[in-house]
């Protein structure tokens, strides 16, 4: 029974020395290379600041509105590479038929003070979100049917 045991500590100290990587423990509960290794990863997000800095007329709107709360790369997707100058292409312009919907249908988890349409019942289903809401500033009088 003794030998066992011993057997089952020695193998109990083998895999510990293989599998634990290098630096773990020396911080805390974590490998401490793992703060190197994220530092270099680049951001994909750059944040609203950075967009406001090239962008003021969008960013301007969107203090004024009800979606002053939503950050730019909510609607637009991650855009540090954008906002960086690394890449040149152009960002693609969201479609408010689709994107609208992804808060705003109904669905009974959200909070119910949370504005919520139906697109068949809301004006009709009378056109596309964006032909009457300005997605900056949607409560800028929306037309009327
Ligand atoms: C360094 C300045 C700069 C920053 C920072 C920047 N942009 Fe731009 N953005 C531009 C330029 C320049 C264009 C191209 C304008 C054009 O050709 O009409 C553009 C184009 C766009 C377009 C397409 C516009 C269109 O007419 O179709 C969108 C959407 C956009 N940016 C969103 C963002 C968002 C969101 C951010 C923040 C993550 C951001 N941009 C950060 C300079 C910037
Ligand atoms: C609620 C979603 C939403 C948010 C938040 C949002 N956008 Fe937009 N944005 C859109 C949609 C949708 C369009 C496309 C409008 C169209 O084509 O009619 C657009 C278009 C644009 C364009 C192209 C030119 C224009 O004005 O139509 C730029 C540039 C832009 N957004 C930048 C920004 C920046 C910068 C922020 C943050 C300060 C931001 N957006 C926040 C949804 C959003
Ligand atoms: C990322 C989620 C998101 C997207 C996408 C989004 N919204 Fe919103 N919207 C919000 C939030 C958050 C509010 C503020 C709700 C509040 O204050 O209770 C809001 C508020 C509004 C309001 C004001 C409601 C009121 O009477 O207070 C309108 C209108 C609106 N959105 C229309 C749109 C339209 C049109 C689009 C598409 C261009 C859109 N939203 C896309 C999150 C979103
Ligand atoms: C024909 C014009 C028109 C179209 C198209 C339209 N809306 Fe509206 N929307 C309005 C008007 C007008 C109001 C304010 C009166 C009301 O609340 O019914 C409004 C209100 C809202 C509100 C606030 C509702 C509330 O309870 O206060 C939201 C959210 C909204 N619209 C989202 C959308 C979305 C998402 C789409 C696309 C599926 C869309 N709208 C399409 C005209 C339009």
């Amino acid at each position: 029974m003794g030998g066992l045991f011993v057997a089952g500590i020695v193998l109990f100290l083998i895999a510990r020395w293989a599998f634990v990587p290098e630096g773990f423990g020396e911080l805390g509960h974590y490998r401490t290379g793992a703060l190197a290794d994220n530092r270099v990863k680049k951001p994909v997000f750059a944040g609203r600041a950075a967009c406001a800095d090239c962008h003021t007329d969008e960013a301007g709107w969107l203090k004024g509105g009800p979606h002053k709360g939503v950050g730019c790369e909510a609607c637009h997707g991650a855009l540090g590479a954008h906002a960086s100058g690394e890449s040149d292409v152009k960002p693609v312009r969201p479609d408010p038929a689709k994107l609208c919907l992804v808060c705003h249908l109904p669905n009974v988890s959200k909070p119910a003070t949370f504005k919520q349409i139906d697109p068949k019942d809301h004006m009709d289903g009378a056109g596309k979100c964006g032909e009457c809401h300005d997605p900056h500033s949607p409560d800028k009088e929306p037309k009327k049917p």
